[in-house]
């Protein structure tokens, strides 16, 4: 479980989480057993988390970057209202067909659409307006994820991107993955664009309304 908090915290807080079900369960297990970096997966807390943001924003049209094993894209499709639709992107073949088995198990997984290829090329696709986005891919391009999303956002969209604390290694900054993840809040907080929380839970993640 990839967290900053006291062990004991965070197992707390999952008993205290709406569990996410059976099927969720099995995904786990199945990432844990057939790929290399499972806890990439962002677990219970943050999937519910991301189910509970996109029924509160009563978002239709979502868009993910980073599908992986498609554990976050369930949950955000299960928020969606009726008759919405979420576009993941990803890479990763082997990853994305373990998705693709888990989705088809699931009236949610209906809604979703799964581009395999570079975000980027994803999302210069899109031209309709998006509600919420998810941003979980590789750190180094956050920011230009970030500033390809931002004039696609409704109104009042939310963006949420994860791993904005990375371990901890943005108080000490080494590698080129912590520093673009340094980059990448400062640039959130100069955006006049949006108004954001940065939330302790995981691994840190970053709440932005677009105004
Ligand atoms: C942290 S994982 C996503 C985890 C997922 N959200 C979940 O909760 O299961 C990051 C994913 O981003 C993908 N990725 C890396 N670079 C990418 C790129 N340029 N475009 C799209 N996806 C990329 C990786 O293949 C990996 O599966």
């Amino acid at each position: 479980m990839l967290t900053l908090l006291d062990k004991n915290i965070e197992a707390y807080a999952y008993e205290h989480t709406t569990p996410s079900g059976e099927l969720f369960d099995d995904l786990r297990e199945v990432t844990l057993a057939e790929t290399d970096m499972p806890q990439m997966q962002v677990g219970r807390i943050e999937g519910q988390l991301l189910t509970l943001l996109t029924r509160l924003c009563g978002a239709t049209f979502a868009v993910e970057i980073g599908t992986f094993t498609g554990y976050s894209s369930l949950h955000i499709a299960q928020g969606l209202r009726d008759g919405g639709k979420l576009i993941t992107c990803d890479i990763d073949a082997h990853a994305t067909s373990i998705a693709r088995r888990f989705w088809s198990r699931s009236s949610a997984g209906e809604r979703i659409e799964l581009r395999l290829a570079p975000a980027v090329d994803t999302l210069a696709t899109i031209g309709q307006s998006i509600d919420l986005a998810f941003i979980d891919a590789d750190k180094e391009n956050y920011i230009t994820y970030w500033d390809l999303l931002v004039p696609k956002m409704t109104k009042g969209g939310l963006i949420i991107a994860d791993n904005v604390l990375w371990s901890g290694k943005v108080l000490k900054p080494q590698e080129a993955s912590d520093q673009a993840i340094v980059d990448f809040n400062a640039h959130v907080r100069a955006d006049v664009r949006v108004e954001h929380v940065m939330l302790t839970v995981r691994d840190g993640i970053m709440l932005a309304r677009v105004k």
